[in-house]
């Protein structure tokens, strides 16, 4: 997968594509992140990626020129409908679809061409999104500062999940979300630690027991903290 990032804050992404999952990915050829300060694709005097909004009011908007310029020399086009087949234009904003683990796993299983517009300030030019974008995702009820750090929140939902990545094929299929609920607590060594102990059937080697323990506790953690995702009405999950 090939995902291009388009900022006003390049600096932003310097050593959060640097470690972990991300940094293995790329390191193994799944991944190839690129980021693009949107100013370099400006050709006014002034180099300006923002201006006040028409009619009035607070802030400033996101101008749509060097956008459409970055969208053209990364797809070849400025028009949705003509992008090569497996290309998406997402836009992150709090106006978007809500960031689920199966909208990651959508974007994961269907996309090898990702471009990500970072939004900014109070907000960027309508025809950016009426003619370039193909999904608007915001990654939570919660207003940021800009899209940079939902970026990075999307970009490692989608490539953990992307063939390859992680060490055993199974580690994303038991990750909370993949199954409907939340994941099940987990323990290391030691056995006992200030006096709490690790569960006794974690310790006895019955796998069918842990299994059933695992599942257990797992639909009680969903039960308490999100009660919600067992009623059905999370959205798109
Ligand atoms: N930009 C500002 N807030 C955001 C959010 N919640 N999700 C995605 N992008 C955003």
């Amino acid at each position: 997968m090939k995902v291009d990032i388009l900022t006003i804050f390049p600096e932003f992404f310097g050593q959060v594509i640097e470690f972990g999952i991300i940094r293995r990915a790329r390191l193994a050829e799944i991944v190839e992140i690129n980021v693009h300060d949107i100013r370099k694709f400006t050709t006014d005097k002034h180099r300006m990626v923002d201006d006040r909004p028409f009619g009035g009011g607070d802030g400033m908007v996101l101008k749509p020129e060097p956008i459409f310029a970055a969208i053209e020399s990364l797809l070849g086009t400025s028009e949705k409908e003509n992008y090569p087949s497996g290309s998406r234009v997402v836009l992150l904003t709090p106006q978007g679809r809500q960031l689920k683990q199966s909208v990651a796993k959508e974007l994961a299983d269907e996309i090898n061409h990702l471009v990500i517009i970072c939004g900014r300030y109070e907000g960027i030019d309508e025809r950016v999104n009426e003619t370039l974008v193909t999904d608007e995702i915001s990654i939570g009820d919660y207003v940021l500062s800009g899209g940079e750090p939902a970026a990075v929140v999307l970009v490692d939902s989608i490539v953990r999940l992307l063939p390859g990545t992680l060490g055993s094929e199974t580690s994303a299929e038991n990750d909370s979300f993949s199954s409907g609920i939340l994941d099940h607590p987990h323990y290391t060594r030691p056995a006992e630690f200030r006096g709490m102990k690790v569960p006794d059937v974690l310790l006895n080697g019955n796998h069918a027991e842990i299994e059933k323990w695992r599942a257990k506790k797992a639909l009680e953690k969903t039960r308490i903290f999100r009660r919600d995702l067992l009623e059905g009405d999370n959205g798109d999950m």
